[in-house]
């Protein structure tokens, strides 16, 4: 069954058509990185702006090095340790990488997914492949084939079922930079593999390293202030003093006030609030992530309800949920104080 999708999948991909891909993080909508006419077919496909760059992913670390002026031994290593799986590195480009790719920067993200399928179709193909999420623009990201198919239901779109994504977020995207033996490095999208993981490492290998916060806007376009959204506004609750019937009271007034779209986002928003339901999720955080997004699109389905919360708690505060948190953030209507 896999290997006849795969078949097919490298005769629509070497023909310049997008192909729905199951990695361990979320699933992709992915093209050829030479074929300029697929490349374009995934910001169409998305409704995605231009200005957002696109992740190149790889089967092998050879084939990684290709893509890069600079690969260095904390790429190097970094791809030893951690690859395959959810660690997107940013890199200086080689020429090999279209611009269209990358925007227009002289970076680009490159990353090995860990999941068998994918690593099977780039290795069949001898070619890596460009893939964002595979949802509309601002939309909750895929974790099942299901998903993908549903949200591009006019498109006949293939896509490889490879099961529910293991992780369920996506990956970290780590911006590095050298001069010499010192790396500065940049988070400019927290995922599973934590700033303390990296540190760890880098540091029992004896790299001289610095953490930075990247300020400037170009090198990490692509993180608005509004991601990830439900079709059903979500409101999230960060005062633990707020009763059931406040949170109700206080969003149908405030969500009244905010604007139709931000930055491209469309803000979703109710008139009246009914029916609302809490998510609810694990007290793990690797479990939590695997489920977050299944769950904002399962609630979204029922049709019955006005407005999805949920409970910020201060374990929520920790590490080990920030990439969880950024995107709750992302994909909330309305943030209660
Ligand atoms: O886990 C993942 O990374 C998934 C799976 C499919 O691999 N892909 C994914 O792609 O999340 P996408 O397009 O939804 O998000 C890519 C992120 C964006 O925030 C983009 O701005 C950033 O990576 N990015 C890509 N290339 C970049 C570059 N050269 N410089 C800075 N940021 C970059
Ligand atoms: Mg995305």
């Amino acid at each position: 069954m896999s290997e006849s999708q795969i078949e097919r999948a490298v005769e629509l991909l070497k023909k310049g058509q997008v192909v729905g891909i199951p990695t361990e993080t979320v699933y992709g909508l992915a093209a050829l990185i030479s074929s300029p006419e697929g490349i374009s077919r995934i910001f169409s496909t998305k409704k995605r702006p231009f200005f957002d760059p696109l992740i190149v992913h790889v089967s092998s670390k050879k084939m990684a090095e290709t893509l890069t002026t600079d690969w260095s031994p904390v790429a190097d290593f970094l791809a030893e340790h951690f690859w395959p799986g959810p660690l997107t590195m940013v890199l200086p480009k080689s020429e090999k990488v279209d611009p269209m790719i990358t925007s227009g920067l002289e970076t680009v993200g490159i990353r090995m997914p860990k999941h068998s399928l994918a690593l099977s179709l780039i290795d069949r193909l001898e070619e890596p492949l460009a893939a964002p999420s595979a949802n509309l623009f601002g939309k909750t990201s895929p974790t099942t084939a299901e998903h993908v198919r549903s949200e591009f239901k006019e498109e006949n779109l293939l896509v490889i079922d490879g099961g529910a994504c293991e992780v369920g977020l996506e990956s970290t995207v780590l911006l590095i930079k050298r001069n010499g033996e010192q790396y500065q490095l940049s988070i400019l999208r927290a995922g599973h593999i934590t700033q303390s993981v990296l540190e760890k490492s880098l540091t029992g290998a004896r790299f001289q390293f610095l953490f930075t916060e990247s300020i400037d806007r170009r090198q990490s376009p692509g993180q608005m202030k509004h991601h990830y959204m439900p079709e059903i506004p979500l409101v999230l609750v960060r005062n633990p003093d707020l009763t059931g019937q406040d949170i109700r009271q206080i969003a149908q007034n405030k969500i009244q006030e905010l604007p139709d779209q931000v930055e491209g986002v469309q803000i979703k928003k109710v008139k009246q609030v009914n029916k609302m339901a809490e998510l609810v999720l694990p007290s793990d955080p690797a479990l939590a992530a695997r489920l977050l997004y299944s769950e904002l699109r399962r609630l979204s389905e029922n049709k019955s309800l006005d407005l999805l919360f949920f409970k910020f708690m201060p374990e929520h505060g920790q590490e080990p949920w920030l990439a969880l948190m950024d995107r709750l953030t992302k994909a909330a209507s309305l943030i209660l104080q």
